[in-house]
Formats: structure tokens, sequence, C-alpha cells
């Protein structure tokens, strides 16, 4: 079987290896990842966002199935565009993946279909009626763009944004500005617990989800710093989380399937990835947002410990009979290594070197991100560079695994030492009992 992925990143990398051994391996990537292009029969360095020339490529190497990495061209109807040409896709439609790149269309299916976990939330494209509901609104307020904003749109008031005034000022430069690509903004409910993400294979009808996964979106230990695309995540062995029992758990997979019959009436079925974050709070999980594709770096906590063939399922999401799948019972931990200065200013162009053969010793493994590769040396981009992903029989062990093999890293990066650790899964738990005793 040909299979094609379309994407750069680590997220992508690990799809790809878990292709790969099941399948002959086509990509489509934006720059040379090097990770991607070892694992490739034949690999393509073009925009993911030219479609005709995506589907042409395609075509030319006769792929029977092709699965799509990232949000945006899903956004831009790759999906749709592969299917004219005949070519099954792991990935919904353009009018599928509204369910990320329009939280408008998101927050109402949720309403109209009597969806739980929902939040109490207002769409507004007049800067005045916006201005109105933060005067009125009794709870914390939370501000996005409806649109896709690579992570970097929400705003949380009394913390990004100052106050209300500050608040108005950001929705107008919304609506104003179109950020996003839509002249309307999400006002919502700020939710206070513990965040969480549930990636699903989806079918049109079936949603099979996988362990639960923790991200780090803040750049520094403690979480401190600005938002990132997620600094790190982990995983348990018995696919919950030290905060997540397995009730929590089946509530969340519960509204994700409620989604997933919501959408098949309102635009017609979903296939592909479904990435459900949501926050555990006091009175159980509410869904902060969904995505149309496996998480960044999420993917990396699930794919390596799949058992089940990873090819034997993607054919089951097309062909619409997904049953089970099984994981290993193992732990996870990735840590993310990314560009002094990321997320403002990473230093860009810069030669890291990576030992991937004493990394493979220790215990890790290692999915390239965006970098760049020319003859035999990687250089970085703005963004995060590279993952390091070990599994043990507790987080602890995966912990120390992961943190040991970034030594064999070299180059003008950072990493969060935390991710994993005792002390920080301890301060998630504790965080929870508190709220929960309150
Ligand atoms: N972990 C964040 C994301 O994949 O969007």
């Amino acid at each position: 079987m040909k299979i094609l992925v379309v994407g750069t990143g680590a997220r992508e990398h690990v799809i790809c290896q878990a292709v790969h051994q099941d399948a002959e391996l086509y990509s489509y990537m934006s720059k040379q990842n090097p990770g991607i292009a070892k694992l490739s029969k034949e690999f393509h360095i073009g925009s993911e966002m030219e479609l005709e020339a995506v589907k042409k490529q395609a075509i030319s190497w006769g792929v029977d199935l092709a699965i799509i990495g990232p949000e945006s061209p899903l956004e831009e109807g790759i999906v749709d565009s592969l299917q004219e040409a005949g070519i099954a896709c792991v990935g919904p439609t353009q009018a599928a993946a509204r369910i990320e790149t329009d939280k408008a269309f998101m927050r109402k299916l949720f309403v109209d279909h009597h969806i739980g976990g929902s939040v109490a939330y207002g769409v507004f494209g007049d800067v005045e009626e916006a201005g109105n509901f933060i005067d009125e609104f009794d709870r914390e307020l939370v501000v996005k763009p409806v649109g896709l904003t690579g992570g970097k749109g929400v705003k949380i008031v009394g913390e990004h944004l100052k106050d209300g005034k500050d608040a108005k000022k950001y929705v107008k430069e919304i609506i104003n500005n179109k950020i996003s690509g839509h002249a309307s903004v999400v006002l919502e409910e700020r939710l206070v617990g513990e965040e969480y993400t549930i990636q699903a294979l989806v079918d049109g009808s079936h949603v099979m989800p996988m362990p639960a996964a923790q991200d780090h979106p803040h750049a520094y230990e403690g979480d401190q710093g600005p938002i990132t695309g997620g600094m790190g995540s982990y995983s348990d062995t018995n696919g919950l989380l030290p905060f997540l029992d397995e009730k929590a758990y089946q509530d969340s997979v519960k509204i994700m399937e409620d989604t997933i019959k919501a959408v098949k009436k309102e635009v017609g079925p979903y296939q592909g990835v479904l990435y459900g974050q949501f926050m555990l709070c006091s009175d159980g999980p509410r869904l902060v947002e969904y995505n149309a594709r496996f998480g960044d770096p999420e993917a990396m906590n699930v794919l390596p410990i799949l058992k089940t063939s990873f090819v034997e399922l993607c054919q089951r999401v097309v062909d619409g009979n997904l049953t089970k799948a099984s994981f290993e019972p193992k732990a996870t931990v990735c840590k993310y290594l990314v560009p002094t200065g990321y997320p403002e200013s990473g230093k860009a162009n810069s030669i890291i070197k990576v030992d991937e053969e004493k990394i493979n010793k220790a215990g890790a493994m290692v999915y390239y991100a965006a970098v760049n590769q020319k003859n035999d040396q990687i250089f970085t981009s703005s963004s995060r560079a590279l993952g390091l992903v070990a599994a043990g029989e507790t987080i602890a062990e995966a912990e120390e695994i992961c943190e040991k093999a970034t030594a064999y890293v070299d180059g003008d990066l950072y990493h969060r030492r935390d991710v994993g650790t005792a002390e920080l899964i301890q301060k998630r738990i504790k965080h929870m009992e508190d709220l929960l005793a309150s």
C-alpha cells in the first residue's frame, strides 16, 4: 500500500514512523525534515497549502491513501481536493474541519445538539455589542478569534489582557482587522482546572480514543513565560492521567462521540483524527477546543506505543469500520528542544547536532520538528526543533530516560526539564484536589 503523509514537523515524523512499519511512505513537506526524509520512499519539498501541486504529486506517485498532518491545509480543503482525485484521506473535509477552524461553529454545535461540557459564550461581529457583553458578563472571560491563529490568538482577561477595557481593544482589533480571517470574535467563560488532551481516530460514526496526555504550553519551567506550541507532554501506563480518573476520561469520550454525531448531521461524516482539549473542572470535563488533527507534541505520546497496525487503523477510518486498538501499557514523556528566544524570537539558521545513536541507546526516540536539512547539516528555524520521547514502566522512569537523552543534542537550544517530573505532577494532582475541595 502506498501512503502519502502531508506535513513537515515532529507530529508528521511520528505519523511517518507509524506508517513506514506497514506501508510504502511518500511525503510532502515544506522543508526537509531529516527524519521524514529518511523514512520516505520518495519525498517532495513544497508548500502543503498548494493543493493542486499536492494532488498532482499524489496522483503521480499513485498513492492509495493520504494522511494530513497540520490544520491549515485542512482548512484550505486539501481532503476535498484529494478525494476528487479518488484518493481516500485520513483527515476531515473542509466542512467537517470547521470543528477546529471555526470556533463559532463548534460552540453552536454544542448548544444546538445539547452536547455536555459546554461553556457560556457569545459570538460577535459588532464591536459595540461585544463591549456590552464584556460589561455584563459575570464570570472570568477569554477572548478568541474565530479562526486559526496557530495558538497565538487566545487571550485571557486578567492574564494576557489587563481588564475589560483592554479586552474591548483586542476585540476591536480582531473584528476590524479580521484576525484569523473572520470579522468576528468568540467571548467565552474562562475555565479553571487541569487541561488534558484526548486524541481519537474517527471513521464517520465510531470514535476510537487513545491514551490521554497532558501538554505544557508555557515556555519556561514552573509553567511560566509565554504560550508556545507545546514544550512537552506525558501520558501514563493506564491511558489515564494522575489527576484524571476513568469516569472523567469516559465522560470526555462521550462528549467527542456526541460531537461526531452532530457533525455528521450538520455537514457530513468526519473521518480523521479528532483532538479534544479538555479542562477538568470541579464539575467534570469541559471542552476547551477541538483540533482536526493529531496534537503536537501529543501525537508523540500515543503513536510510539500503539500495538495495532496504524496503517490498518487508517484503512478502517476510510472504510468506516473502526474497532478497538491496543497500546503498550507504558508511560511516555516527550520534551521539546527549542531555539533560544522561542517563541518570540527563536534563533533560526543555527546548526544543531543530534547524536541519534546515543539517544536511541539511552532508550529514547528523536522526532524532528521545524528544522531544515541541507546536505548533511541540520539547521534550526525560529520554531520548535525536535522532540525527544521515552517510554517507561512509570512516568518517572520515562522522564529520567528522556532528560538524559537531551545531553546528546548540541545547539543553541533550551527545553523544560520539569516536564513529567514527580514535582510537577504532584502540583497538578494538588491543584485538582484543592479545586474539588473548594
Ligand atoms: N498541543 C497543542 C496542539 O497540538 O495544538
